[in-house]
């Protein structure tokens, strides 16, 4: 699943190393801004046993059956706040927080609507919290403790939602063009773009922008280390007395 990322619990993995509240990073940014690509370059950089991903699109609401006629014909606004489960994401992600294990549903963009099965998200040291509204919601928001504002031109997310809805999504160029005009742009400049009074760091040029991306990742490292991460034990067990790197 595109959306869940669970990475680094190595199976003999100790759970008492896990810190008791993990570091929540949020990711805020329009569609196709790049944030799936810097949150995994956050956690490829990082090298931390442990860290979770979570995507407010996996809290897309249930669709009526009127509602789903209307997004086949791309008559349906998925770029509207109201369109996602908002309290259901919170809960979810205040149980993370806790160090509990969440059941998560599975969003499936080719039916507009949630998998029979769910997937299963265990307590981690940091986790990603990132989506199109992320900082759209005042609950949500206070669970992060540290917000990211994914920053990309316009028609550079525009082509890369072109290639990726045709491609991965099974969508036309007429249907994305549509939906495009119709509201990810409207919704971009009514709700997303605002919230970037929320971020702590805005970063542009999305994926690309490695210097941002290491400024983050050394700042997720000392909040860690504040919390009493060891890094160097961490990381010995984690890679079971080899060198580490
Ligand atoms: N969407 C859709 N069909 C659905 C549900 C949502 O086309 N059934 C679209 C919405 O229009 C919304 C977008 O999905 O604009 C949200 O996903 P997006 O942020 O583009 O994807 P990510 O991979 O999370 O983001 P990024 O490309 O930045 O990594």
């Amino acid at each position: 699943n595109r959306t869940i990322y669970t990475a680094g619990r190595p199976p003999w993995y100790n759970l008492q190393g896990q810190l008791k509240e993990p570091f929540v990073i949020g990711l805020c940014g329009g569609s196709a801004s790049g944030k799936t690509t810097v949150a995994n370059k956050i956690i490829e950089q990082l090298g931390v046993p442990w860290v979770s991903m979570l995507s407010l699109d996996s809290f897309y609401k249930v669709l009526t059956p009127e509602q789903h006629k209307a997004a086949l014909r791309n008559e349906y606004n998925f770029d509207h706040p109201d369109s996602f489960d908002a309290d259901l994401a919170a809960s979810v992600l205040k149980k993370l927080k806790e160090g509990k294990s969440v059941q998560v549903p599975i969003y499936d963009f080719k039916t507009h609507g949630r998998q029979e099965q769910m997937t299963n998200i265990y307590g981690a040291n940091v986790i990603i919290f990132e989506g199109i509204m992320a900082f759209a919601y005042k609950d949500l928001r206070d669970l992060m403790d540290m917000k990211v504002f994914v920053d990309a031109d316009p028609d550079v997310r525009l082509a890369r939602r072109l290639k990726r809805d045709i491609s991965e999504r099974e969508r036309d160029l007429v249907g994305v063009l549509q939906l495009y005009n119709t509201f990810v742009k409207p919704a971009f400049d009514q709700y997303i773009a605002p919230t970037v009074v929320y971020a702590d760091i805005v970063v542009p040029r999305g994926g690309e922008n490695n210097v941002a991306i290491d400024l983050i990742v050394r700042h997720v490292r000392t909040q860690l280390e504040q919390r009493g991460f060891n890094f160097r034990a961490q990381l010995r067990s984690f890679h079971q007395g080899q060198p580490l790197p």
